[in-house]
């Protein structure tokens, strides 16, 4: 499976069953894999978000909810998130449950590259360690552009890989041993972190994820990298 191609291939089935198998393990094998830094990024979202005072968020590729949960802390907020995976999505909905925040966020499943949603919708858009999953990327961010309104800002968290040569050594030994050690001790489907690790190796980060989202239309997109650059939240409007 190849992160990103723009055939008709069954990428997208072989994505959503990967996440379906994995959907029990996948927010230990999150906190392990990322030394637990997954969670404050996601905050950072949440503090971004905050300042934006939307009153409609969607969350695409919502996965197991964590992003759409913390945006539910947002007062006066409508929250939905979507994603392929059944599984996750019911992992996601047993969290939203146990904290009681069934008003305010709703979990859907839904396509990021042919979403449910009329244009001009959402004040906000997130999208937490999905663009790499995306089959057709320019398709997925085009759609959350549709669906954004016109002030509206998109907030993507992407694994990226470091810049600097010598961070970037260290995180090459770090990801062929460290992850795959680890998805062999804790995971059922050890293939499915593979492709996670060849596609966030693949994935273009940085100043080419920014020339892409310019390209499908965002405007003023900022880059910032977490952890040597490991990950980037990038921030762009409408
Ligand atoms: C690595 S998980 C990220 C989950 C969550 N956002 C997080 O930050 O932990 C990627 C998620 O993207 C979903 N996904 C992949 N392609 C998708 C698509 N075309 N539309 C919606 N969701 C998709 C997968 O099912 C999976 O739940």
């Amino acid at each position: 499976m190849k992160p990103n191609q723009k055939s008709q291939s069954p990428k997208k089935n072989q994505v959503q069953k990967m996440f379906d198998s994995i959907s029990f393990e996948y927010d230990l094998l999150n906190a392990i894999m990322t030394f637990n830094s997954h969670k404050r990024w996601k905050k950072n979202i949440l503090n971004i978000a905050k300042k934006l005072k939307p009153q409609t968020a969607l969350d695409i590729a919502t996965g197991t909810a964590d992003i759409a949960i913390n945006l539910g802390a947002i007062s006066n907020c409508e929250v939905i998130g979507v994603d392929i995976s059944e599984q996750m999505l019911n992992v996601g909905r047993e969290k939203i449950i146990k904290m009681k925040l069934g008003k305010s966020v709703r979990l859907e499943s839904g396509d990021a590259e042919n979403l449910n949603f009329k244009d001009n919708y959402f004040d906000l858009v997130t999208i937490g360690f999905g663009v790499r999953n995306f089959q057709d990327l320019e398709k997925g961010l085009s759609e959350s552009f549709r669906v954004l309104n016109a002030k509206g800002t998109l907030i993507i968290l992407e694994t990226s890989v470091p810049e600097n040569r010598i961070i970037k050594l260290f995180y090459s030994i770090f990801t062929r041993t460290y992850i795959p050690t680890m998805a062999m001790i804790f995971s059922k489907d050890k293939s499915a972190y593979n492709y996670l690790l060849n596609s966030a190796e693949l994935f273009p980060s940085g100043t080419k994820f920014k020339d892409i989202l310019k390209s499908v239309g965002f405007r003023q997109v900022q880059i910032k990298p977490k952890l040597f650059g490991s990950s980037t939240i990038y921030i762009a409007t409408k």
